[in-house]
């Protein structure tokens, strides 16, 4: 199939290195769009040794000539925004006309943040990035948020902040927070225009653009960020992120109807990771943990948080495949498991006795779920210079068709490494 119109989205929660598979795809799209969330991500880009993580900015940044757009579902730090176009544009990368920010995007306020922290140091605590995502989404949803277009007034910026501010001081003074006094809150709103002056001139509307890039038969990438167990409706809720991270996400991010979609690719790594808080069940003991966690670099790419190290779990990836429409899995990480010695992969759950090929997603079920463990035999060699299927140990070859099989998805991508290059391609949807 030629790649038209794609989606791409994590499949765990998170971190799954969607970074790199949407940079090596963004190779063949016109245009490359984000979808959700906003500075809580941190995707990591390797070309020729060098590092680049983007928060806000597509992961196709590093191809020349590719439109990158962030869409109205996005909740938008112009600061954090700022930062990024300056440090794309020492790279020589963002050209005239490369950018776009969705109108409808909604900015990510210093107010946003504050109440986080407060919220997060009490005992309900989700781990979150601090990156004021909830509030900003939490406003989006009350009707009361600043939205990108709305930067384009100071007046009206004015007079939501000040309605923003009669409910969230209260409510910082009830967490026992100090409230900002008049001057700094002129000073927020100051530095927000000044921000606003520089941002504007990429502000248009999103949508339209992706649609007349359709229309137009171009080679459209959506790219998601976090991952399906971290939605919002469909996730492990409460520990889950404030948007919609899965595949229709990006329909609603763009006012984009979902038979415009050709395509939806899920990131798996070939084990699994967790930030934050909330249930993990196939989570290894710390000791083990460790290990893997060395191996596999696994330290937040925004927070520098050490993530949570657990086995592969399958029912997880089922769920997933379901909620995204999953038509392919590309699998990272798998030159992570040399030398690892056996490899454990959680395929059900029992759940008071009976037993689920699904991860359950209540809450009380999830806690009371034990996994099932099927053991494979592992392989000590390196596999990072492998290109094709033929270049992998006998037991790497069972272990991805064996997946393959459980998952019930058809693998069309494995990474063997952080660079661009270090990939086996092997379905026709990256061709
Ligand atoms: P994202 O948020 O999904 O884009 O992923 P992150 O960038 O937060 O984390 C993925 C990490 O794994 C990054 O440091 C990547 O450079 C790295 N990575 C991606 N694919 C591979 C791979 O196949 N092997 C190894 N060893 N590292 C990888
Ligand atoms: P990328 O795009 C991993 C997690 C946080 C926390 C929860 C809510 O790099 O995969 P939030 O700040 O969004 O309100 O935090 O979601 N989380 C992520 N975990 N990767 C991410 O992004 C994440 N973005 C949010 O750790 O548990
Ligand atoms: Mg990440």
């Amino acid at each position: 199939m030629e790649m038209t119109t794609i989606i791409v989205v994590g499949a765990q929660w998170g971190d799954e290195g969607k970074g790199k598979v949407v940079d090596l795809l963004a190779e063949k799209a016109d245009m490359v769009v984000r979808f959700a969330g906003g500075a809580n991500a941190g995707h990591t880009l390797v070309t020729g040794g060098t590092k680049l993580v983007t928060h806000l900015i597509p992961s196709g940044v590093l191809h020349k000539g590719t439109a990158c757009v962030l869409g109205d579902g996005m909740v938008v730090d112009p600061f954090t925004l700022i930062e990024e176009i300056d440090d794309c544009k020492k790279l020589g990368l963002l050209a005239q006309g490369e950018l776009l920010i969705g109108d409808g995007a909604h900015v990510v306020m210093p107010y946003h943040k504050w109440i986080e922290t407060a919220r997060e140091q009490g005992s309900h605590k989700i781990g979150t990035t601090g990156r004021g995502i909830g509030p900003a989404y939490e406003a989006k949803a009350a009707r009361k948020g600043i939205r990108v277009a709305d930067l384009r007034s100071r007046k009206l910026v004015e007079e939501l902040v000040e309605r923003n501010l009669a409910e969230i001081l209260p409510l910082l003074t009830h967490y026992g927070q100090e409230v900002p006094a008049p001057s700094a809150v002129t000073k927020m709103v100051d530095d927000l225009m000044v921000a606003a002056d520089k941002l504007l001139p990429f502000v248009g509307a999103a949508g339209p653009a992706v649609a007349t890039a359709i229309e137009a038969q171009k080679n459209v990438l959506l790219e998601g960020a976090q991952g399906a167990l971290l939605d919002l409706d469909h996730g492990t809720y409460p520990y889950v992120t404030s948007s919609s991270t899965i595949a229709p996400g990006a329909c609603q991010s763009l006012g984009l109807g979902p038979t415009r979609i050709d395509k939806v690719v899920g990131i798996t790594k070939a084990y699994c990771t967790r930030v934050g808080e909330g249930p993990f069940p196939t989570e290894m003991k710390e000791d083990v943990a460790a290990g893997w966690r060395e191996a596999g670099g696994e330290y937040g790419a925004t927070t520098g948080r050490p993530r949570r190290c657990g086995w592969l779990d399958v029912p997880a990836l089922r769920l997933a495949a379901r909620i995204n429409g999953l038509s392919s899995l590309a699998l990272t990480k798998l030159d992570v498991l040399s030398g690892r010695g056996s490899i454990k992969v959680c395929t059900s759950y029992k759940v008071n006795g009976s037993e689920t090929l699904e991860l359950p997603q209540n809450l009380e079920a999830l806690r009371n779920a034990t996994p099932v463990f099927r053991e494979f035999q592992g392989w000590s060699e390196s596999i990072t210079d492998a290109r094709k299927l033929e270049d992998l140990p006998s037991a790497a070859r069972s272990y991805i068709s064996e997946l393959e099989t459980l998952i019930d998805v058809p693998l069309d991508f494995i990474s063997v490494g952080p660079e661009r290059t270090e990939t086996l391609s092997l379905g026709t949807s990256f061709a």
